[in-house]
């Protein structure tokens, strides 16, 4: 099968410093894919790469079949690259309702509209006029990848979506992205929890100092007790 995404040899640096290295991944479409790895392994790198945040220095992107390399952030997100980052940019001021019509992306339509999101995230109904600053950390989350589907994504980026939440908001987010799976979205997310991450991904690449050092189904990273020890705090 044809990959929806991918990257090859992704070189990226901060300054001087030289972070990825050759870096690659495939996602294929309706797949849920994992990075995992321990902090400051890459993996927030590696979506700013994508994305174009962090350009890399040299390597490939192709997205949907097009050459994507070099474009800018904007345009990766009008072809359907949606990225909801790790520090989540709520923007305070604004309601629940404006921060997800923030979302909108031109010339981008689908099933994702107000009524559609709303409807997959039933404690965000509850709130629409709310301020966004006033949520507690977990509503917030749910309010980006809100915010992240009203853009109508091809393939939807979350980085760490459950750091910092509770375990009854992880069980919440797991329904979620298992449903946001069912309905065949493409998803690209990086985790330091494992347990959550192979419980909602079909595939895993494990990221060790800015490279991609296994890549593999969650099968095959289940029955790899080396590449878990090696690279992994579990
Ligand atoms: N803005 C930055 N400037 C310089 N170094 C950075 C910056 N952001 C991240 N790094 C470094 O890049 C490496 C990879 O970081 P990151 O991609 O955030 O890893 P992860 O998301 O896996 O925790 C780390 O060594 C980190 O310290
Ligand atoms: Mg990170």
């Amino acid at each position: 099968m044809n990959p929806i995404l991918s990257a090859s040899g992704l070189n990226t640096f901060y300054g001087r410093s030289h972070i990825l290295f050759d870096m690659g991944l495939e996602v294929i479409q309706g797949e849920t894919v994992c990075l995992v790895g321990r902090n400051g392994a890459g993996k927030t790198t590696t979506f700013r790469s994508l994305m174009n945040l962090t350009p890399p220095k040299s390597g490939r992107i192709v997205f949907q079949g097009r050459d994507c390399t070099g474009l800018p952030p904007y345009k990766m997100a009008r072809l359907g690259l949606g990225f909801v980052p790790e520090d989540r940019r709520i923007l305070g001021p604004f309601t629940v309702r404006e921060n997800l019509e923030m979302g909108m992306i031109q010339g981008r339509s689908g099933r994702w509209n107000i009524e559609s999101v709303l409807e997959c995230f039933p404690t965000l109904t509850r709130m629409t006029e709310r301020m966004g600053g006033s949520l507690s950390g977990g509503e917030q989350q749910m309010l980006t990848i809100g915010r992240a589907l009203m853009g109508n994504p091809e393939v939807l980026i979350l980085d760490e979506p459950t750091e910092g939440l509770s375990p009854v908001i992880v069980a919440e987010l797991k329904q979620l992205v298992l449903r946001l799976k069912d309905q065949g979205t493409t998803i690209l997310l990086s985790e330091q929890n494992i347990r959550f991450a192979l419980s909602v991904s079909d595939s895993v690449v494990v990221m060790d100092r800015g490279r991609a050092v296994f890549s593999g189904t969650v099968e095959a990273f289940r029955q790899d007790a080396s590449v878990q020890s090696r690279y992994l705090a579990v």
